[in-house]
């Protein structure tokens, strides 16, 4: 099942990723698939939103960046790793155990260090074009949440 939507402009997208979060009782895994400059981290900023975080900076040269709110926030750049075992070498068990928000940009690097329960968001676009975005929910939870005429 896939959900599609035109994102037309850029504050679209921060509240796409708020209502998402916010539907998500904000806790579980988004998987964030893009090019660059498609815009996962406007995404990631307007989850970070719902959580009443206003300064996200893009963890490509962290792997993690870490929020302290309750429940935790975890947003991941794969961008820069080679593959998923790096994940797990930085304790990527111990995130997926919490019951946390955790968002993977470029998730299609670390394909198989994704869980199974999680929530696909693919963002098609760049420049100043508007972006196409299809969210296909994976796993009981989110499929649940996330069911055909889900309105979001
Ligand atoms: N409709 C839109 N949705 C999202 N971003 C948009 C939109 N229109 C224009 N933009 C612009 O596109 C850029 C998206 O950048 P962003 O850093 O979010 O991309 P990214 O997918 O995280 O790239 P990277 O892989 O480099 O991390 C921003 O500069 C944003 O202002
Ligand atoms: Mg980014």
């Amino acid at each position: 099942m896939t959900i599609e939507r035109i994102v037309k402009t850029e504050e679209d997208m921060l509240a796409l990723g708020k209502r998402i979060a916010e539907r998500l009782d904000r806790h579980g895994f988004i998987a964030l698939y893009g090019d660059l400059g498609a815009g996962k981290t406007v995404f990631a900023r307007g989850v970070a939103q719902s959580f009443g975080v206003d300064h996200v900076s893009s963890p490509t040269f962290t792997i993690v960046c870490e929020y302290p709110t309750e429940p935790k926030l975890y947003h991941f750049d794969a961008y820069r790793l080679s593959d998923a075992d790096e994940l797990y070498a930085i304790g990527y068990e111990d995130y997926l155990k919490e019951r946390s928000l955790i968002l993977m940009e470029w998730a299609n690097l670390v394909e198989s260090a994704l869980p199974n329960e999680r929530l696909d968001v693919s963002i098609v676009g760049s420049g100043m074009d508007a972006r196409t975005v299809r969210i296909v929910p994976h796993g009981t939870r989110t499929e649940e949440i996330f069911h055909e005429d889900s309105c979001i």
